[in-house]
This record gives structure tokens, sequence and C-alpha cells, in this order.
């Protein structure tokens, strides 16, 4: 899309350049209607200053080009030039020899002549069309299909596939999302929420969003004027000054290195940051902050904890907790699910469910697994959580703030990862002439993974290292959820622990809504009969939904 941005951008629309006519045979005329004054205003100089002839009167400028609206048809335009024109006695003849005799193109075009910085052709997509003559009333089950549900109210019902073509937007929406977390309450969470699922929209769009016609029918952005309006300075500058404020914001950017502790989380990070903590250092050093266990190894191993995982690490991981369950109890399915399992190259954490064909034969594996990890050295740290799984549990709705809490036993878990063995797995892989996207996956962070914190760090001069660094030691510290679900419920734990987050919330709110089903990670329970519905796959729970069935890797939203 756009260029980035460079940080003298911001300022451009301040001190205005005189500008220079580049292209003569060009003129445009912007229809106001439907546009903002001050968004008006802007769209006009913008198109000055890269080059453009931009007329302000429809009436006497006679050689105007391209007439851009904001509008849905050439009646549209025609109406609103004419009303413009109404004072002067032939008004609607001017108005009709306008838009014979010039382009009448949507707001798309407008947008590639300002990202090209030339005029760009018109081609028939741009063109306005006159209004059909026959409306149709509601779109064939055919076009549905074909559309692939892309705009379908339910983001459950979407296929959101890890790299879609709005990154730059859904980048945007999801730093507004953390801005309202981090400053925490209802309100705010109710606001994350929103970007969220505007987010999940964008995500699904099969191209580009190049004006706001491409976004007016998606049920997530309906109201949503921050969004709308934070979509709009994207795509036609190509940045948004509030979304870069935010991001250089120093109370953000010092709550990002907080809750990226693990153990921390935003209530705490900002008692920190009113304590006039700035630092990892000052956190440490202050005489009235007591971490809890947690905290402080989330401070000790910072780095690595903040350093992605990537696949070739999780299977090490998978690797090792196997070897131990198939001397505990062979037969044991161990997965890796999260964000790995949706087609993601890295991750924070590594999730490992774990489950036994026979239902209650999983019961006194982790303790012994958990036993066996420490007596071979490999864990730094664990916090057991036993099941609290009751019947009830199924009829009762997820709480919808802790929706990601389910009941199952499992532990909470920071790994010492031997690095001898990362190596070993990728010489092997390499020798098993595995393909270069899976080995390549050991340099590179994929695209959609944040960025390491210390990069972001060394940038902002602030000193937040954890107190011990890997280069000494011998492995290095990840973290790793173990998780274990009795096989009568492992298709409702492996489709909640493969999430995503925002996928889960929505197939849940859809179970609810349009089936009276409480969906959760343990099972779908039927409100209308009173009754469980068992699954032993995940498509039986699609079918169950009525739902059509999505791949983990098209549940990115
Ligand atoms: P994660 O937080 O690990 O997310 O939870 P992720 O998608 O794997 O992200 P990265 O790659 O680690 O950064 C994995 C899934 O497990 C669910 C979450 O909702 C998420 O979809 N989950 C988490 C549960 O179902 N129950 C829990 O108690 C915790
Ligand atoms: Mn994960």
């Amino acid at each position: 899309m756009s260029a980035p941005m460079g940080k003298n951008r911001k300022n451009r629309g301040r001190n205005e350049e005189p500008t220079v006519v580049k292209f003569q045979d060009v003129n445009i005329f912007i229809v106001e209607r439907k546009i903002q004054r001050v968004r008006f205003e802007h769209l006009k100089k913008l198109a000055r200053r890269k080059g453009f002839r931009v007329a302000d009167s429809i009436e006497l400028d006679e050689d105007i080009t391209h007439i851009v609206a904001e509008l849905d048809h050439r009646e549209d335009v025609l109406e609103a030039i004419s009303s413009k024109l109404k004072a002067s006695k032939d008004g609607q003849a001017i108005a009709e020899r306008r838009l014979e005799s010039a382009e009448v193109v949507c707001m798309d075009w407008f947008t590639a002549c300002m990202e090209e910085q030339k005029p760009v052709e018109v081609k028939d997509e741009h063109r306005l069309k006159a209004k059909p003559k026959v409306v149709a009333i509601c779109p064939s089950s055919e076009q549905i299909r074909n559309s692939g549900y892309q705009d379908a109210r339910f983001a459950c019902q979407r296929r959101t596939p890890l790299k879609h073509h709005n990154k730059l937007l859904t980048d945007a929406l999801e730093s507004l999302e953390k801005h309202a977390e981090f400053l925490g309450g209802d309100q705010n969470q109710s606001r994350a929420l929103a970007f969220r699922k505007a987010s999940a929209a964008l995500k699904a769009l099969p191209k580009p969003v190049r004006s706001m016609r491409d976004v007016q029918n998606l049920y997530d952005l309906r109201g949503g004027k921050h969004c709308k309006k934070v979509i709009q300075e994207l795509i036609e500058d190509g940045f948004s000054t509030e979304i870069d404020n935010i991001r250089e914001d120093k109370w953000f950017q010092t709550m990002e290195v907080f809750t990226g502790v693990f153990g921390c989380g935003a209530a705490t990070s900002r008692k920190w940051y009113d304590k006039d903590l700035r630092t990892l250092k000052d956190v440490l050093d202050a005489p009235d902050v007591s971490l809890t266990k947690e905290q402080r190894k989330g401070v000790e191993f910072y780095d690595d904890l903040n350093t992605p995982v990537n696949r070739i690490e999780a299977e090490v991981i998978r690797d090792l907790v196997v070897e131990e369950t198939e001397r505990i109890l062979p037969g044991t399915t161990v997965v890796i699910t999260g964000g790995f399992i949706r087609g993601k190259e890295s991750g924070h954490d590594v999730d490992l469910l774990m489950s036994h064909p026979e239902d209650g034969k999983e019961e006194s594996l982790l303790a012994k697994l958990l036993k066996n990890l420490h007596k071979r050295e490999l864990l730094e740290y664990t916090d057991i959580q036993n099941s609290s799984f009751t019947k009830e549990v199924l009829s009762r709705p997820a709480q919808a703030r802790r929706s990601h809490l389910d009941h199952y036993e499992r532990c909470f878990s920071i790994f010492r990862l031997p690095k001898h063995l990362i190596e070993q797995k990728k010489h092997t892989k390499k020798q098993n002439g595995s393909s270069d996207a899976e080995t390549s996956a050991v340099k590179d962070i994929d695209d959609d993974s944040p960025a390491p914190k210390q990069m972001k760090l060394e940038q902002t001069n602030v000193d937040n290292r954890g107190v011990g660094t890997s280069e000494s030691r011998s492995w290095v510290a990840r973290r790793v959820d173990l998780i274990i679900a009795p096989a009568s419920q492992y298709a409702y734990a492996l489709m909640g622990w493969t999430g995503s987050r925002m996928f889960n919330r929505s197939i849940r709110d859809y179970a609810n809504k349009e089936m009276n089903m409480t969906l959760t990670s343990h099972g779908l329970y039927d409100k209308v009969n009173f009754k469980s519905l068992p699954a032993d796959t995940e498509e039986d729970i699609f079918n169950h939904l009525k739902l059509e069935y999505r791949e983990p890797v098209d549940r990115n939203c």
C-alpha cells in the first residue's frame, strides 16, 4: 500500500510548501457531499502538494477532467453538483455537461493517484455507474458461498488466514486495542474488543481496503467511528498521527515492557508506572514493590521470554515431553496447539495438549511428567493447577472477560531448553531435507510476530534487560503450557487451545446467539434440550453448530 511513513511526513500538512503543477492535463474536482469538511480540505491540499490541479469551482472551471466522489452512482453526483449550482440559472445543464466531459470516479482512483504520485489510468472499476433499474434484494446463496462469507457477521463464519491483505490497518487497530487494554476498566475493555473485532473483520477481506466503500458493509465496523477515522487516515495518507503518537508514547512503551513480564498484567504495570518506575531495574530496586514468584522469574528471564519461540524449539520441547509420556503412559498424545497449529512460525509460548485414548487414564500423568522433567533439570518454574471441572461447567458460559480460562488440569511452566538440542533438531531437519520454509523459521521471525522487545528497547534507550542473559547458559528459558484433557472432551479442548482467542470468542458468541447453545473448551451444551453434545473431532463440533468447517490455519482472526 502506501510508502512507510518518514518522521517528517506528519508535519507536512502544517507547514505548507508551495505547490508546483506537474500534470497540466488533469484537473480534478472533488464532490464535497458525504465528505467531512476537514477531510475535504485535506484531500484538496494533498492532491495539490502532489502536483495535481484541483478545481475549486465546477461552474467556472471548464476543463475538469475527473470528478471524484464518495457517492455510489452517477445520479447522486449529478444531483449533488446541480444542487450546488442551484443559484445559477442553468445549473442543471452545466452539471450535466461536466459529467459528460469528465470521468466520474470513486475515491479509489484518487487514492491510487496519490499513492503513485501521478495520474493513474481510469479503469472500469473506478467509474461510478448509473443506478441499476432493478435492484437485487438479497444475494443468492450461491453468491454468498462464492464470497466465502467474508463479510459474515461472526468471525468464525469467515476464513481468516494468517497472511492477509490489510496488515497496516489491522496492526493499527491492534495498537488501539492494546492501548485500551492498558488503560483498563470495563469501558476500555469494551473498546478493546471493538477494535479487535474490527481488526478481525479486515483480516478476512480477500483484498486490500482501498476506500471506505470497501468497509462500509462490515458488520463489526458499523458505528465504529473511531476505527473508521483511523482506517481512512491510513488509506489516504499511509499513516495515522494518533497511532504514531500512541506507539511513541512513553507510558505506552513502558506498559509494553512491564506487561511483557511473565505474571504481570496491565493493572500491576499501571501501579508500577504510577510509582514512577520506568525500567525493570527500577522495579527490582523499588523498596515498596514485592514481586510474586512468577514475576521474579519473569524479570530474571525477561529477554529469553520476550524472544519469540520458533517452531523448531516448540518441536524440541514436544519431543522431550513425548519421551517422558511414553515412559509413563504409552499411547499418550501430545499435540502442539495454539498459534503453531494455526500456521504461525513463532509465538510467545508453546501450548502442549495431552490426552490418552482411554478416558481416565490421563489422571496422574501430569504429576509424574513434571517429576521426571524436574529430575532431568528441564524445568525452571512450574505453577500447577488442578482440574476444577464439574458437570455444571458444561452449561455455564465461559465468563466473558476471562473466557480463555478453562478447568483442565494444567501447568504454566518455564522450560530450560538445552541449546544443543535445538542445534541437533535443525541438523536432522536439514538432513531429512525439510523445506526451506521450515528451516528458515529458525532464523527468521515471522512477519506476524511482534518484534523481539529488546530491539525496541535499544531504540528507545531504556534499560530494561532482564537480570540474566542466556549467553552464559547452556539453555534458553521458554514458556510452556501443559494441558491435560480426558478423551471425551479432547475435541473441545483442542478447539479451545487452537484459538485464536478471537475465534473462540466468536464461535462461542455464535453458538449462544444463533444456536441457543453454550460452547466452552469442555463441551457443547444444548440449552433447548438440556443436553451435552459429544464430539470426537473438531468437525463434529462444527457440524453440531451448522457451521462450515474451518481449518486451524483459517482461524487467525
Ligand atoms: P495463547 O495465549 O498461547 O495464544 O493461547 P496463541 O494464539 O498461541 O498465541 P502465541 O502464538 O502463543 O503468542 C492459545 C489458545 O489457548 C486458549 C486461548 O484462547 C488461545 O486461543 N486458551 C488459553 C484456553 O483455551 N484456555 C486457557 O486457559 C488459556
Ligand atoms: Mn501460544
